[in-house]
């Protein structure tokens, strides 16, 4: 932005050298252009990319809101991420570079990322899998997690990747919910100096399944695990067979087919799946990528999210390989075994443009700043934050101590559902800590109150985005009238984000977090409902209710209230059990923090919990409009 106008309050400058390095100077420029013909800006960006076959319309509206992009186009995004760069130098330029938790590492050039996702899908096709196919994937972060799915793209297939910190229940609904023919897993995965195991919960998860037919293991701790004969299939076993040698065709695709499906959760009920097409995300996660971390060449790029997350699929698998980028993946926590081992990985592998989120940020602040000052991390020229509103204080710390006040912050501001980046600043816009700046390219937000009126500058309110764009959700997976009534119909028109926020006199929004019960706990989305009913499935508990209070380092934190069965005490050690229970049903990520035992919960007179209320009553605030209390 070549910004005249004198910005209010803090504001951090891009300095000469960032600008002189920035592939787009004029942010200004660009935003007009893509304002005035939206349509032309994204034709544009899709045009830096091949297709088999060009489309015949860019934007199809006229069933909004059920929205098309590249109608007519036939692609597949492993041509763009994989095939098109096996024809040009950067067949032998590096695309991940990796490090397990234990120290042991890869690197994988394209020429090999192709032989390895050839190989994945030409098993994944012996064993049936072809177009339109779900395969569910649940690993921990190594290389085969990324070669799984692009396997199932090349193949057409749709994969739903599980993150590996779920637990049976979670794992099993996104299971029997896709219908999943193939779930592909590892024997365990290694974290804090542990072993996550994998295969026992796929197990548990898949006993019942009417679906499943094949469960493909990949060994990576190789301690022994249960291997049913029929059914399981060690990877490397099936890697030896002559199905798997040679290349396996990429299909050429409609550019609308379906990608993936991502579970995540919502207002309610169980976790919606959320589906990504091949064409537009294809353009849309690859352009915001190109722009907001500027990865040239000479860049190495650590996503440090789990390609479990929507962040992993869109930052870390499919956008840097589409843009030819060297990547870098660790397997294990940030603080292990010492609390700079984040900070020693860049220094070891001179990455340059890193991406976390605040929640990590705040946990590794807390160990002290001569944790990174024993490392150079000069290397570094970018950094960004994504999943939850950034603090000030740690965006300093961040800003000063890990960039050395030489490298911007791209606070990115999205969801699951959008794909990509949707409020974020490129690296020359000028940063004020704790906003994600203005919206990207092609794209306008505004803070709306509840009768659909714009609320004026600084004040806070409902935020909603105004124009599609090519990569956001199609659907959700069997249920397109929950598409429409979750995203489309409080704000005809307008995309509803879920997410309160206000805009300043600049122009530049700031993120107040969910509107709905979407709780994010360490930037992971968990939903109250999932909570509860996990709860609930607890023989000692009649009733539930979640919330999220603030935390210091998770950002949130799940406090419950249940209601005890008639002739249950309320015991300390139950509420142990309880919080043990909801992890082993859910995962450690949805552990609540504290489990108050109540005789009633706060509901409305048609019977809903009203969680505004016992939030407002936990931090001693204003208990508001109570009027349709039932007591
Ligand atoms: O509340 C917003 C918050 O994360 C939500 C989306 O969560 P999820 O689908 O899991 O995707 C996270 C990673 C893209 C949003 O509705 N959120 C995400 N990024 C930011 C954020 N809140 C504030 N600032 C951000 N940069």
């Amino acid at each position: 932005m070549t910004a005249k106008k004198q910005l209010q309050g803090e504001v951090f400058y891009p300095s000469a050298e960032v600008v002189e390095k920035a592939r787009l100077k004029d942010w200004e420029a660009t935003a007009q252009w893509a304002a005035e013909d939206l349509e032309g800006f994204w034709a544009s960006e899709a045009e830096e990319l091949e297709w088999y076959k060009k489309w015949d319309q860019v934007l199809d509206d006229s069933k909004a809101p059920f929205y098309k992009w590249f109608v007519g186009a036939q692609t597949n995004i492993v041509h763009n991420a994989i095939d098109r760069h096996l024809k040009t130098w950067r067949r032998n330029k590096l695309a991940l570079i990796w490090e397990g938790e234990p120290g042991d590492s890869r690197a994988i050039s394209y020429h090999g990322l192709n032989r390895e996702v050839n190989q994945f899908a030409n098993i994944l096709k012996a064993m049936g899998v072809g177009k339109g196919d779900r395969v569910t994937i649940y690993m921990g972060r190594i290389p085969e997690i990324m070669f799984a799915m692009l396997a199932c793209a090349k193949l057409g297939a749709i994969h739903s990747v599980v993150y590996g910190g779920f637990s049976v229940d979670a794992l099993q609904g996104r299971i029997d919910d896709s219908e999943s023919k193939v779930v592909i897993t590892a024997d365990g995965g290694w974290m804090r100096g542990k072993i996550v195991e994998l295969k026992q919960i796929v197990d548990e998860a898949v006993k019942h399944s009417p679906s499943v037919q094949t469960v493909i293991v990949v060994k990576r701790t190789g301690q022994e695990v249960y291997m049913e004969t029929g059914r399981d299939y060690w990877y490397h076993d099936l890697a030896q067979l002559p199905i798997a040698n040679g290349d396996c065709e990429t299909e050429k695709l409609d550019a609308e087919d379906p990608l993936f499906i991502l579970y995540t959760s919502g207002t309610t009920g169980t976790p919606k799946a959320i589906l990504h097409t091949h064409g537009g995300y294809m353009v849309g996660t690859s352009t915001t990528l190109k722009y907001v971390f500027d990865l040239q060449d000479d860049d190495r790029w650590w996503c440090a999210a789990d390609p479990g997350w929507i962040t992993g699929h869109s930052y870390i698998v499919y956008a840097p390989l589409v843009l030819g980028a060297t990547s870098f993946m660790y397997e294990g926590a940030p603080n292990y075994p010492y609390p700079d081992r984040w900070w020693k990985l860049i220094a070891k592998y001179g990455l340059s443009v890193f991406y976390t989120a605040p929640t990590a940020i705040r946990g590794l602040m807390r160990f002290g700043e001569s944790w990174p000052n024993r490392h150079d991390l000069s290397s570094l020229r970018l950094l960004g934050s994504v999943g939850e509103p950034i603090n000030p204080e740690a965006w300093k710390w961040y800003h000063r101590v890990i960039g050395g006040e030489r490298c911007p912050i791209m606070d990115t501001w999205w969801q699951t559902e959008t794909g990509n980046f949707m409020i974020t600043p490129t690296p020359v816009v000028p940063l004020k800590p704790g906003s994600g700046t203005r919206p990207f390219f092609g794209q306008e937000a505004e803070i709306l109150d509840d009768d659909g009126n714009l609320v004026a500058d600084g004040e806070e309110g409902y935020m909603v985005l105004k124009h599609p764009w090519p990569a956001m959700l199609r659907t959700i997976y069997k249920n397109p009238d929950r598409y429409v009534e979750q995203y489309w119909s409080k704000y005809p028109g307008y995309y509803t984000t879920g997410d309160s926020a206000k805009r300043d006199s600049d122009g530049y929004f700031w993120i107040i977090g969910r509107v709905d019960d979407v709780i994010k706990v360490s930037g992971y989305r968990l939903g109250t409902a999932e909570i509860e009913s996990a709860l609930v499935s607890h023989p000692a508990v009649a009733e539930a209710a979640a919330i999220g209070l603030p935390h210091d380092v998770k950002g949130q934190a799940i406090h419950a209230y249940c209601i005890l069965r008639a002739g249950v005490g309320a015991a300390p050690a139950l509420a142990d059990e309880l919080i043990q229970h909801v992890s082993d049903h859910i995962g450690k990520i949805a552990r609540p923090e504290e489990i108050t035992f109540v005789d009633k919960l706060p509901k409305t007179r048609s019977g809903k919990i009203m969680r505004r209320l016992l939030k407002a009553r936990a931090l001693g605030l204003d208990e508001g409009d109570t009027s349709t209390l039932e007591d």
